[in-house]
């Protein structure tokens, strides 16, 4: 499904991703940790086409195709999604427009009105959204949890392949971490090729949405891969402690 082959990217003259490879195939769910600063966030921008940062070489395949070209547009057609570590606001696009136009991007003829309020409201419900919000302006006045809310409810109506969820748990309460990855695992279940990629300091959204990858990236690159249970490792030992750790087994 995704795939990176050696990337390089970099920011001006900052190299941020260290010759990164990873590769998930469809249904599969990985995790990425790592330190703050580390590219995490760069490398979900990087796949979802952010011209701000330059790949210098190395492929992004997506379906078996290269992508490195496509615009961001393109992308998320195909089917590709990120939830973003800050959500932004946007005045004057209404929620429900903003929605409205991007299914219909993906769609022959236009979805109808009535089947569309129905099928947003029955999402927004199972979320725990105010019905409001649907009506606002895309996330102005809303709370950091309120935005992570809004990005599963795109997930919920435009329907990807694969997905990026970017310290999704980053700003919502216990109980609404609950809610939405509850609300993910319906969408998985009905849709079990998705594969979904979740970037996050905390081993517990990986309890609700469990990976069968978990890896370790440290200055640009995965450094150690392993199951669920490196996600605890990292939270017991830190990051350079389990790095050391997992070095000297190696050299045992
Ligand atoms: N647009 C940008 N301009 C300049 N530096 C950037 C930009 N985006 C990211 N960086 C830098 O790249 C590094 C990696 O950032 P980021 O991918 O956000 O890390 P993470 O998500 O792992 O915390 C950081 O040092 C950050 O300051
Ligand atoms: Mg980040």
């Amino acid at each position: 499904m995704l795939k990176t082959e050696n990337l390089n990217v970099t920011v001006g003259d900052k190299k941020i991703l260290n010759n990164f490879n990873i590769d998930i195939k469809d249904g599969e769910i990985h995790a990425i940790m790592g330190p703050n600063g580390t590219g995490k966030s760069t490398l979900s921008k990087v796949i979802m086409g952010n011209k701000n940062y330059n790949i210098e070489s190395g492929n992004i395949i997506f379906d078996g195709e290269v992508i490195n070209d496509l615009s961001t547009d393109e992308r998320a057609r195909r089917g590709l999604f990120i939830s973003m570590q800050n959500p932004i606001s946007i005045e004057g696009v209404q929620n429900s427009e903003f929605l409205k136009t991007a299914i219909n991007a993906r769609r022959e003829s236009p979805v109808g009105l009535y089947e569309f309020m129905k099928t947003i409201k029955c999402a927004a419900e199972e979320l725990d959204m105010k019905e409001e919000m649907i009506h606002r302006a895309i996330n102005v006045g809303a709370s950091g949890g309120e935005r992570k809310k809004n990005e599963v409810l795109q997930i919920k109506l435009l329907k990807p392949s694969f997905i990026i969820l970017d310290e999704l748990d980053s700003g919502l309460d216990i109980d609404s971490l609950k809610t939405v990855c509850e609300n993910i695992n319906s969408y998985l279940k009905e849709n079990p090729s998705t594969s979904v990629l979740i970037i996050t300091h905390y081993p517990r959204i990986l309890e609700y949405i469990k990976p069968h990858f978990v890896h370790m990236m440290i200055c640009g690159k995965i450094v150690k891969t392993g199951d669920y249970n490196l996600a605890f490792d990292i939270e017991k030992n830190g990051y350079s402690d389990t790095f050391t750790i997992s070095e000297n087994e190696k050299n045992e």
